[in-house]
């Protein structure tokens, strides 16, 4: 028996070395330390010895059996630091590896343009107001004093969805809607898509963007009009730029005008880009027609108001120096970086 016990020891150690891993050094516990263990077994048989010999056994089977369990102990560490050391190999990182670049979109330059539109005007004490792209012929036309066979309709021809219902040629609709639902004072801008059926070349796209503005108030005058226009342009184009109002018409204002600023790349002299005007039209204002006033359901014998549309890619245009329409549609990305 101590023989045995001898040998369990042996081939124990050496068994021991050949572990490699936490469950094979488990199977290892259960086949020497388990129930039906080598060990186990062997101090079953303890019961048949003599009293002489079972103290001496005794002795040597626990010497054994701790022999064998501060071995598995010692393995284990071992083998848990070896794991750990396998692991930070394994993930060990090359920081002198070139990092990836993660490449960060920029502002498309009619969205640069468009807030710093409803910026000015927002801090003009404005608010915003939305209208629907696909709108009724009523809205976009007749309450905007522009009745069937206007010849104001034909410059507008659009995407007719039905007879009365199209996709909106201005952003003006969105005026009446406004009036409809809120009392004087009214100070809003409206920033939105507006669609013509117009073909693509250097200054049309049959998709574009206009900010309207509308105030409705007691005692608006023209001069109203023309401070407010005068800040944004200079808010827009630098503090020296100057606006001029042409004489126009328009269905829903009365007086209407067209509106310039100085050019802004030559600042009024003249040049290539303002085909020697020094001006560039802008956009399109006046004063509120009583016809849509009243259409709204407003007194015009009580109160009056200004309007104005802003075309947007124009405005871009100008701010960017950009000579064709179809790069602000294209989304090249070659182009849109430059706008940071
Ligand atoms: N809706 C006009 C257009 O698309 C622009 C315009 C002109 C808007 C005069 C206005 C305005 O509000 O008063 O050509």
């Amino acid at each position: 028996m101590k023989q045995q016990l001898e040998n369990i020891k042996k081939v124990a150690s050496d068994e021991l070395k050949t572990i490699k891993s936490i469950s094979d050094l488990e199977k290892f516990r259960v086949k020497y330390l388990g129930k039906k263990g080598e060990l186990t077994d062997v101090l079953r048989g303890m019961g048949k010895l003599s009293n002489e010999e079972r103290p001496v056994i005794g002795k040597l089977a626990n010497e054994v059996r701790f022999f064998i369990e501060e071995s598995i102990e010692e393995r284990s560490k071992e083998l848990a630091k070896e794991e750990q050391r396998q692991r930070i190999a394994r993930e060990a990182i090359d920081i002198t590896m070139p990092g990836k670049r993660k490449s960060l979109g920029t502002k498309h330059p009619l969205s640069i343009v468009m807030d710093e539109i409803k910026d000015v005007f927002i801090g003009m004490g404005y608010t915003i107001a939305e209208g629907p792209e696909v709108e009724l012929d009523w809205y976009n036309f007749e309450a905007l004093n522009t009745p069937p066979n206007h010849p104001a309709r034909d410059v507008q021809d659009t995407f007719y969805i039905t007879d009365n219902i199209l996709l909106r040629t201005q952003t003006s609709p969105v005026q009446v809607r406004v009036m409809e639902k809120q009392k004087p004072p009214i100070r809003i801008i409206c920033p939105g898509r507006v669609y013509r059926s117009d073909e693509v070349d250097a200054t049309h796209s049959p998709i574009f963007h206009q900010v309207e503005g509308l105030v409705v108030d007691k005692g608006i005058t023209m001069g109203d009009l023309i401070g407010t226009l005068k800040e944004f342009a200079k808010a827009l184009f630098g503090k020296n730029t100057e606006i001029r109002l042409r004489p126009h018409h328009f269905p829903f204002t009365e007086p209407s005008a067209e509106v310039d600023v100085t050019c802004w790349t030559c600042g009024g002299s003249g040049c290539r880009v303002c085909k020697g005007e020094g001006w560039i039209e802008i956009l399109g204002a006046g004063m509120v027609h009583p016809n849509v006033f009243r259409m709204s359901g407003i007194d015009p014998e009580v109160y009056s108001g200004f309007a104005f549309g802003i075309g947007v890619e124009r405005t871009a245009m100008g701010r960017f120096n950009i000579d064709d329409m179809r790069l602000l549609y294209e989304n090249d990305i070659r182009f849109l970086r430059q706008f940071k």
